[in-house]
């Protein structure tokens, strides 16, 4: 909850960032709409036209889409996120299947405020295609990573881990399913965590702290 003026404790704003099927944002926005939960969901900003836009509009939630496609270049769409963004003014971003990398400038815009969730056990398989390189790899174990976002490709401190086993018979779909199964779950029990100040960064190592 963040503190106002009065004192009285306001619901956290969170801002969503998403690219696809906004199931990750729809789980989300349920779990938000208890009244106890610290957050409410204030905006969805995409990066091109997708299924989770529907999601936000049934829910009468605003939404921002700001595509690369449509901007001369990256500095530019960097520059019009990060504004769209700060307009819905968030104490959290969620990313929540947002596809895309996120510039250095819009990461310092909003310092230990932003929260990914990611399909692996981070360190390992970071980056766009993660359940294709844990199948690839032959694990026979992998997961979801919640965790808050720096300047680097899925590197930031983490938040919360939970294992999904990987099956002789799974295919990226199957695999992709079962872990967003899971994802649906401990995304929004986290930010209600790290919202509330209950889950934190785990221990890092002496020289990081
Ligand atoms: C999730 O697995 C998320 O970790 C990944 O993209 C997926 C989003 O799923 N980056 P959805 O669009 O919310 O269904």
């Amino acid at each position: 909850m963040a503190h106002d003026g009065s004192k009285t404790l306001q619901p956290a704003r969170i801002v969503v960032l998403a690219s696809g099927t906004g199931s990750l944002f729809a789980a989300l926005l349920e779990a938000s709409a208890a009244e106890n939960y610290p957050g409410r969901v204030v905006g969805l900003v995409v990066d091109r036209a997708c299924l989770a836009e529907s999601v936000a509009e049934d829910a009468g939630v605003e939404v921002r889409r700001v595509d690369p496609r449509e901007k001369p270049d990256r500095a530019c769409w960097d520059e019009d996120l990060t504004r769209a963004v700060a307009e819905l003014r968030p104490d959290v971003v969620v990313c929540a299947g947002f596809m895309r990398v996120l510039a250095k400038p819009f990461v310092d815009r909003f310092p230990e405020q932003i929260v990914n969730s990611h399909p692996a056990l981070l360190p390992s398989f970071p980056g766009a295609h993660a359940v294709r390189d844990a199948l690839k790899h032959g694990v026979r174990v992998t997961g979801t990573t919640v965790h808050v976002v720096d300047h680097g490709v899925d590197t930031g401190p983490i938040l919360a881990q939970e294992a999904v086993p990987v099956f002789a018979t799974d295919t990226e779909e199957t695999l992709h399913e079962r872990i967003k199964e899971v994802e649906r779950r401990l995304l929004p029990q986290t930010v209600a965590g790290f919202i509330s100040g209950v889950v934190a960064p785990a221990h890092r190592k002496e020289q990081d702290r």
